[in-house]
């Protein structure tokens, strides 16, 4: 389906939980955090009625996102049930990596067939610092499992902090050598803990590209369903590398999703806050043609562009484990 500016959305991200076993620096605060009560949370019978909606009006890609998913038990078969929907063409999830090196193989049997892992530091210390309570060999093991367990593409977030991992984004690059991974570098957005210093931390785009240049040459790339992500690659190295320039280098005309929040609104853009609720409805009874009239509002009601450029300057109120990117 279109919406009033003519983008076709094919894609819903689910967050499936707003729970976290991490706590990433510019996400989540350490304590506070007040979490929705489990009756406030869809059930996996709800989100399934919303992926069959979204399906019926022309969704054909669904990612799985958190907080952490994998903390949500029960989160194999809703991947299988997922996969299994008419339409749906294609199962992704976005994951810290900590716990997924045990669920690579059966989650890749129940139909999921890529996997974004979100990894900010290769140095074991400075990863504990950034998530608090981020164990490297944990995530990395993660990586090594959705490899083996043939997932593809397996993408690796990085967002880019200023004076925090800035340093480290050849050696980010320097892992797509000899293996299909594919790393992207996000521009930090003022979501969640980062808007009060989001502008500080912010490297841009251009600053990263030019620390790639510092060590490597780049060609542009094609990935398949690259999303916002422009690629690149080093010459005959095996994976690619990719920017995130939500911030510097608007790509909202290009935007193709909607997002399910765990507590049931269909938000129609990362960075504003329009919101249609869909929980009350599923739970008062609305019928399966209600419900998809529902999200073609939500679908129909997606602003033009976002508007993070003034969350730089008051907080958004947008609590990104909520959204799940
Ligand atoms: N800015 C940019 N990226 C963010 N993520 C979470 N919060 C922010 C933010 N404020 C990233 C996570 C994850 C992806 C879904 O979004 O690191 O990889
Ligand atoms: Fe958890 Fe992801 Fe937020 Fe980090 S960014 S605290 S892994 S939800």
């Amino acid at each position: 389906m279109q919406d009033l500016y003519g983008r076709v959305v094919t894609y819903l991200r689910v967050s499936v939980t707003d729970r976290c076993n991490l706590r990433c620096r510019y996400c989540m605060p350490t304590d506070g955090v007040r979490f929705k009560d489990q009756g406030d949370i869809l059930t996996w019978d709800e989100m399934l009625r919303v992926v069959r909606a979204a399906a019926s009006l022309g969704v054909r890609r669904i990612r799985v996102t958190g907080g952490e998913p994998t903390t949500r038990p029960g989160i194999v078969d809703f991947v299988r049930q997922v996969a299994a929907t008419p339409g749906i063409e294609d199962v992704s999830m976005t994951t810290n990596g900590m716990t997924f090196a045990g669920l690579a193989e059966e989650l890749r049997a129940a139909g999921l067939r890529r996997i974004n892992i979100s990894l900010d530091s290769l140095r074991p210390d400075r990863f504990r610092f950034l998530t608090h309570f981020g164990d490297f060999g944990a995530v990395w093991n993660g990586v090594e499992s959705a490899l083996a367990a043939g997932l593809h593409p397996v993408k690796l977030n990085c967002v880019v902090l200023r004076g925090e991992n800035d340093d480290e984004i050849a050696d980010f690059v320097a892992l797509t050598e000899s293996r299909p991974l594919h790393v992207r570098f996000i521009e930090l957005m003022p979501l969640g803990t980062s808007h009060p210093w989001a502008r500080q931390r912010l490297f841009s785009a251009e600053e990263i590209r030019a620390r790639i240049g510092d060590r490597y040459e780049l060609v542009p790339a094609e990935l398949e369903g690259g999303g916002p992500a422009k690629y690149s690659r080093v010459p005959g190295f095996a994976g690619t590398v990719g920017v995130i320039t939500a911030m510097t280098e608007n790509f909202c005309h290009n935007c193709n999703r909607v997002r399910l929040t765990a507590d049931g609104e269909l938000q129609p853009c990362l960075g504003s806050l329009l919101a249609v609720d869909l929980k009350g409805p599923l739970r008062g009874g609305s019928s399966d043609e209600q419900l998809r009239r529902l999200v073609a509002k939500g679908i129909r009601a997606k602003p033009e562009r976002h508007l993070m450029e003034e969350y730089l300057e008051e907080t958004s109120g947008r609590r990104m484990w909520t959204i799940g990117g």
